[in-house]
């Protein structure tokens, strides 16, 4: 093999990895660029605690099992709950909770899924994705966080 042989061989070799790295990274890197915009989409987006499209991450994230009763909160009690919007009982507040906490857990459970007063307390607190069970630990959050101090 004369050396000029050899070094158009490496030549050859160079330009085969060069083509490899351009064509054959093409694709792939389309792919994980994809990937990469589809996984920051919805942090992008800005959603209001409450809003329907902040319910909808919610629903879309957390549509299996039990939910957080935090999370239930913020995403859907916290709109009316966290200021007293018609008169609710505002998180925390002991005073407007004791007379509600009176009337024992089973009726608050019942109130929170069912809806109360002509639905101003609505229907699952509007989680329509929350089940039974969801509502009953988020009552239990709100009932918990509204303990006179000992
Ligand atoms: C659209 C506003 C709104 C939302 C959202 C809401 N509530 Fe209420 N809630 C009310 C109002 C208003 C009352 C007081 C009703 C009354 O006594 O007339 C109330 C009362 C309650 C009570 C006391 C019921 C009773 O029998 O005294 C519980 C428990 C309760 N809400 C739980 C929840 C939970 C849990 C959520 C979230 C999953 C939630 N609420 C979401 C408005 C709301």
């Amino acid at each position: 093999m004369s050396r000029k042989t050899f070094s158009s061989a490496s030549r050859l070799a160079l330009i085969v990895i060069g083509f490899l790295a351009v064509f054959g990274g093409g694709p792939a890197s389309a792919a994980v660029e994809d990937e990469i915009k589809a996984r920051i989409q919805h942090p992008a987006e800005v959603c209001v605690m409450g809003t329907p499209c902040a319910a909808s991450i919610v629903l879309a994230s957390v549509n299996t099992g039990p939910k957080d009763p935090q999370m239930v909160y913020e995403t859907f009690c916290f709109a009316c709950h966290g200021s007293g919007v018609n008169n609710s009982p505002v998180y925390g507040n002991v005073e407007a909770w004791a007379p509600r906490i009176a009337k024992g857990m089973d009726a608050l459970y019942e109130s929170a899924i069912n809806g109360f007063n002509n639905n101003a307390m609505p229907a699952k607190g509007l989680c329509a994705d929350c089940s039974p069970d969801d509502i009953k630990a988020t009552v239990d959050y709100l009932v918990k966080a509204a303990q006179p101090a000992p």
